[in-house]
């Protein structure tokens, strides 16, 4: 993993960028694997601000919530419509459909898009428990797409965005560790001192499924942008 110290969310935003534009500039940017959550929006609002087009790009998000159409101000549809879509847009977006009736179909669906559409790189965040994704805590690494039942935790942190506790979903689709062990480059972004417990399991300790993130350490291309903050019980 290379561990890249910035210091700030716009910092982050802007290096995560320029290793965007500079596989874009190499014709290497067919497929983007997309997060929501608040990390990625500094990286967004550079990708926004920019001349680059993405109408020849693909992208893929992580995850969506059980239950939410896409018109839900919550869903993670349109997060990403409101956040980077409806300024940049893309040659296809896709995310799971948080109302799909058989989820083992759906979950199939978005393994087949994976396979059809291998990701050149994928932006994450990463949970204050060290989720990826919505892999929760005892993920096996060897997962792929499917439903999950989010932890109290998660929800917890999910919150804010909700009005009431009990408008949060309690499931999602998400892409599984494996689906993103497959993507050809990583990019996990990280800000804030919530996180620093987490990217220290995740760099430090040997990877193991408590910590869902260690799994990147078995990745031969990781870029890891944290500010000092998410850095600060790195040794
Ligand atoms: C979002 C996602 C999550 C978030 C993580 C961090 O699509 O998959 O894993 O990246 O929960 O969220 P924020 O950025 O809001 O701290």
């Amino acid at each position: 993993m290379k561990i890249i110290r910035v210091q700030d969310q716009i910092a982050g935003g802007q290096t995560a960028f320029s290793i965007i534009k500079d596989a874009m500039e190499k014709n290497k940017l067919n497929v983007l694997g997309l997060a929501t959550g608040s990390t990625p929006l500094s990286l967004y609002d550079q990708m926004i601000h920019s001349s680059l087009d993405f109408s020849d790009v693909v992208s893929i998000n992580l995850d969506e919530y059980v239950g939410l159409p896409a018109e839900n101000k919550q869903s993670y549809h349109y997060f990403m419509q409101e956040q980077l879509f409806k300024y940049k847009p893309f040659k296809k977006n896709y995310l799971p459909d948080g109302l799909a009736k058989d989820a083992d179909r759906e979950c199939k669906r978005y393994d087949e898009v994976l396979a059809t559409h291998p990701i050149d790189i994928q932006i994450l965040g990463i949970g204050q428990n060290g989720h990826i994704g919505f892999n929760e805590p005892g993920t096996p690494f060897d997962s792929l797409t499917r439903k999950v039942e989010l932890t109290a935790s998660t929800i917890e942190a999910n919150q804010r965005f909700f009005e009431k506790k009990e408008d949060v979903p309690t499931h999602a689709f998400s892409m599984g560790i494996n689906s993103i062990m497959q993507s050809k480059q990583i990019i996990l972004l990280a800000y804030g001192k919530a996180k620093a417990q987490a990217i220290k399991a995740m760099i430090e300790e040997s990877a193991n499924e408590n910590c869902p993130a260690s799994a990147l350490q078995h990745h031969p291309e990781v870029s890891v942008i944290v500010d000092h903050e998410a850095a600060m019980l790195l040794e």
